[in-house]
């Protein structure tokens, strides 16, 4: 359950093992010692911190000098990004661009199982190892990304499960998958994308290839699972359209809530939500802060994290001017962290890529004119955007969660 885990042990266990990894002009071990001793703002207020490297404290440099992930983890935030492995591999300055601006490091695909498993009995770990390393060799934590979902599913898994097999099946990936990276991960989307209202199943449950054959009782199996292959991850649950204002959002909201509450209630090991945050520019009345900020509010009530997984802003219904269309997604940034990073049990915000070199939305989202989207913190030069901006100005100003989180709730994770 969430809270046998004991805090103490998990603490010292998270801290050793960041500690132990090799600095990487990362003053965050000596920043996260700090915070878990609650002399946070000590250190980062000055030019020194505990590891004798040099921190930002925000007056004495301008923001574009600081990297997004170092003006989230003062405020008690972790910054990063989603990444395919070949982009990181055979394109060097992005790589670079990416080490320096991020302290999380989620792959987009090599973990999920048409990836991972071309065939029942080949478990294909080689491109979520790179990763695992390239996070590693950079001092930053790494998110698995996702055990269960209905998506990138391998030609074989459909053909073969049926309701004899599905839960030997799900139970020896996530045995095996998680083993395998056990203590390497910081936090697993162990379901992704289980509700779905239009499909009129009880709960609101999405009709899948899981809920047919296993039956509904596969989300609390697969978080129970993996609780005990790894104890030292954060166990999140997963999904979209969770922000606006629209019947479609709201129904979401409402069916996630119920989830959330069933599997609290159940005993079930979810540490978090995971809100993807797939945001659209143009949803600029459809945006209700009170609203998002209730069901955050709510979600944390229920002793649960957030976690923002897959923030972007696409630009689809913007026109092809770019600054404007920049101003547009940046001001969508802008309007969704503010209220998200006020409530202090958010402590992550991935975006689902760092440059517009590299974004899923172009080919999902294609613009009318054909321009490549403009979704992400970077442009296609891997130069700031007013979007980055936007990001960092949210970060600076966002509430400092260790102090908050210390004085509310004992059970924290040093980061
Ligand atoms: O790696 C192969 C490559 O070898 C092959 O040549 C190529 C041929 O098309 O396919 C490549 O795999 C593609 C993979 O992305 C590359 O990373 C898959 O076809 C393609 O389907 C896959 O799309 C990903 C999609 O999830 C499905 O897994 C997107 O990049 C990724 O952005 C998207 O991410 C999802 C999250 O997991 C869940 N939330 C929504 C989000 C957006 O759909």
């Amino acid at each position: 359950m969430a809270d046998d885990k004991d805090p103490s042990s998990i603490e010292e266990q998270w801290l050793s093992l960041r500690t132990s990894r090799r600095q990487f002009l990362r003053a965050a071990a000596g920043t996260v010692a700090a915070a878990s001793l609650g002399v946070w703002s000590g250190i980062l207020g000055t030019g020194e911190n505990s590891a004798g490297l040099r921190v930002a404290s925000a007056d004495e440099q301008t923001l574009r000098d600081v990297a997004l992930w170092r003006h989230a983890l003062p405020r008690g935030v972790l910054y990063g990004a989603a990444a395919i492995k070949a982009h990181l591999e055979n394109d060097a300055p992005f790589a670079k661009r990416f080490a320096e601006e991020c302290y999380i490091l989620v792959p987009e695909s090599s973990l999920k199982w048409s990836t991972l498993r071309p065939s029942r009995d080949v478990f294909n770990f080689r491109d979520g190892d790179w990763l695992s390393d390239f996070a590693e060799q950079h001092g930053m934590l790494f998110r698995g990304h996702t055990l269960v979902w209905h998506g990138a599913v391998p030609g074989w898994l459909a053909k073969t499960i049926n309701p004899g097999n599905a839960a030997e099946l799900l139970l020896e990936h996530i045995e095996r998958v998680v083993r395998h990276y056990a203590g390497r991960v910081h936090s697993w989307d162990v379901v992704n994308e289980a509700i779905e209202p239009r499909d009129g199943q009880p709960n609101s449950l999405r009709k899948s290839l899981w809920l047919d054959n296993y039956g509904p009782n596969y989300i609390a199996d697969a978080f129970r699972a993996v609780s005990m292959a790894d104890r030292r991850a954060m166990l999140v649950y997963n999904d979209y359209g969770l922000e606006y204002n629209t019947r479609a959002d709201g129904a979401r909201r409402a069916a996630v809530l119920n989830l959330l509450t069933r599997l609290k209630a159940e005993g079930v090991p979810v540490h978090a939500l995971g809100m993807q945050a797939h945001l659209r520019s143009e949803w600029t009345k459809e945006f209700d802060p009170g609203l998002l900020r209730s069901f955050l509010r709510e979600v944390a009530d229920l002793g649960l994290k957030i976690m923002v997984t897959e923030l972007d802003v696409s630009d689809q219904a913007l026109p092809t001017d770019e600054k404007e269309r920049d101003i547009g997604v940046a001001d969508a940034y802008k309007r969704y962290l503010d209220v998200v990073l006020a409530e202090p049990s958010v402590i992550s915000v991935t975006t689902w890529g760092l440059s517009d070199r590299y974004t899923w939305l172009t080919r999902a989202y294609p613009r009318s004119d054909k321009t490549r989207q403009r979704p992400l913190p970077l442009d296609a030069d891997l130069r700031p955007k007013a979007a980055w901006r936007a990001l960092a100005e949210a970060f600076k100003k966002a509430p400092n969660r260790s102090r908050i989180i210390k004085n509310r709730n004992p059970w924290i994770f040093p980061y």
